[in-house]
């Protein structure tokens, strides 16, 4: 008997989907893909984080009865830029598009965007530009967003030398091979993975930028949020670093900053105006910040994996006793290098660093472990 041949055509193109509660928009988003890339063998690929409105399952109703239609599930996570390197890391053509799923960003655009990366084996990166002739941000985006976005981008071009025009789209077709070559070292957490990608690439990469016109979201709600803007001073630091400081350990350091503040206004306040004693006041300073710590890292630092009900009690009184012994260190470590050197502010300081490097470590393990 022989065997029955079977010809596959080759697949050139996985679109990635980040989505969170974008239910409605799945179904008229592929309507479109559909239409636009009639001539491309393609894919798309939703990476949804359990959206609690299902639009997991109104992908996989879908995908049941079409082959180039996936879903990937996480469950227990948050968070844009890690969507997207999974899913772009699920693709297995040679080239892969990032796109949001609230129809906001045209798809007419993906197949210049394949044609410039095909056309030119030395192009790595196509951005959806928003920011060079012919793109707009359209009624896109609100005044004040607007103006933050260009504010990100100044600060994006400034410090990380970044050279192309709207390094915040959220919209860009990447070569695989050169994607894999840098996702070692891309950030997980944050909203902004293109600014990542394009400082990673350290000017290396030929960036080509095609212009659409941002448009208005029709269902669902942006999950762009003040947090977000944090997270995205967090992400400049991180690559300033090179990379070697995630974006977490900084906001965990800025946490801990405030906390500095909310202890000595607290002592403050116990030992002047309640008149305490210095101990007393010290302790309950401590306390404080401790718990204004442990609320800012939930919402913030951790708010992928943020800590509710019962969940954020157990959290907090694990925090505290996590921090209690970095208090240890943080008075060890200032005593011995206040013995050597008999400068306060300096001793002082390095016992601070101290603890927050021991509280960062401990309570990574202890705290937004526990489930
Ligand atoms: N999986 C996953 N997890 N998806 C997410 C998450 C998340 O935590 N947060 C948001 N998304 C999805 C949304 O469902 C949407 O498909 C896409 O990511 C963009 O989110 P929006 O909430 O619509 O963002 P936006 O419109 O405010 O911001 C967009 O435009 C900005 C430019 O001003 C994004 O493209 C940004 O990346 C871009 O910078
Ligand atoms: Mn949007």
């Amino acid at each position: 008997m022989l065997a029955k041949s079977t010809t596959f055509k080759e697949l050139t193109l996985t679109v990635v989907i980040p989505t969170y509660n974008e239910k409605d928009n799945v179904k008229p988003l592929i309507a479109l893909l559909d239409e636009t890339l009639q001539t491309i063998v393609w894919e798309v690929v939703f990476v949804d984080d359990d959206s609690p409105d299902g639009t997991a399952d109104e992908v996989r109703r879908i995908a049941r009865k079409r082959e180039n239609v996936r879903v990937i599930h996480r469950v227990g996570r948050r968070g844009l830029s890690g969507a997207c390197i999974e899913g772009i890391l699920s693709s297995s053509a040679p080239f892969a598009a990032v796109m949001d799923g609230d129809l906001q960003h045209d798809e007419r655009i993906l197949v210049s965007m394949l044609a410039a990366l095909k056309e030119d084996a030395d192009v790595d990166l196509v951005v959806g530009s928003r920011n060079v002739s012919g793109g707009s941000v359209g009624s896109g985006l609100t005044k004040i967003r607007s103006l933050g976005s260009d504010v990100a981008t100044f600060l994006a071009r400034r410090l990380l030398k970044i050279s192309v025009n709207d390094p915040m789209s959220g919209f860009f077709m990447v070569r695989l091979e050169s994607f894999r070559g840098v996702v070692e070292e891309l950030q997980m957490q944050g909203f902004k993975i293109l600014t990542d990608l394009l400082s990673a690439s350290r000017g290396g990469w030929k960036v080509i930028e095609i212009p659409f016109v941002f448009k208005e979201r029709k269902f669902g709600e942006s999950k762009m949020d003040s947090a977000v803007t944090l997270e995205y001073f967090g992400l400049i630091l991180a690559r300033l670093s090179g990379g070697r400081l995630s974006i977490r350990f900084i906001l965990f350091l800025f946490v801990g900053l405030t906390g500095v503040l909310v202890q000595l206004i607290m002592v403050a306040l116990f030992l002047k105006v309640l008149l305490l004693s210095f101990f007393y006041s010290q302790i309950l300073g401590v306390v404080a910040a401790m718990t204004s710590n442990f609320f800012l890292n939930n919402v913030l630092t951790y708010r992928d994996q943020s800590l509710i009900g019962k969940q954020a009690l157990i959290g907090l009184i694990s925090f505290y006793f996590v921090c209690s012994l970095g208090a240890v260190a943080n008075v060890a470590v200032a005593n011995i290098v206040y013995s050597a050197i008999p400068l306060w502010v300096f001793a002082s300081f390095l016992g601070s660093v101290m603890s927050s490097i021991w509280n960062f470590m401990s309570s990574r393990w202890l705290t937004w472990r526990i489930r």
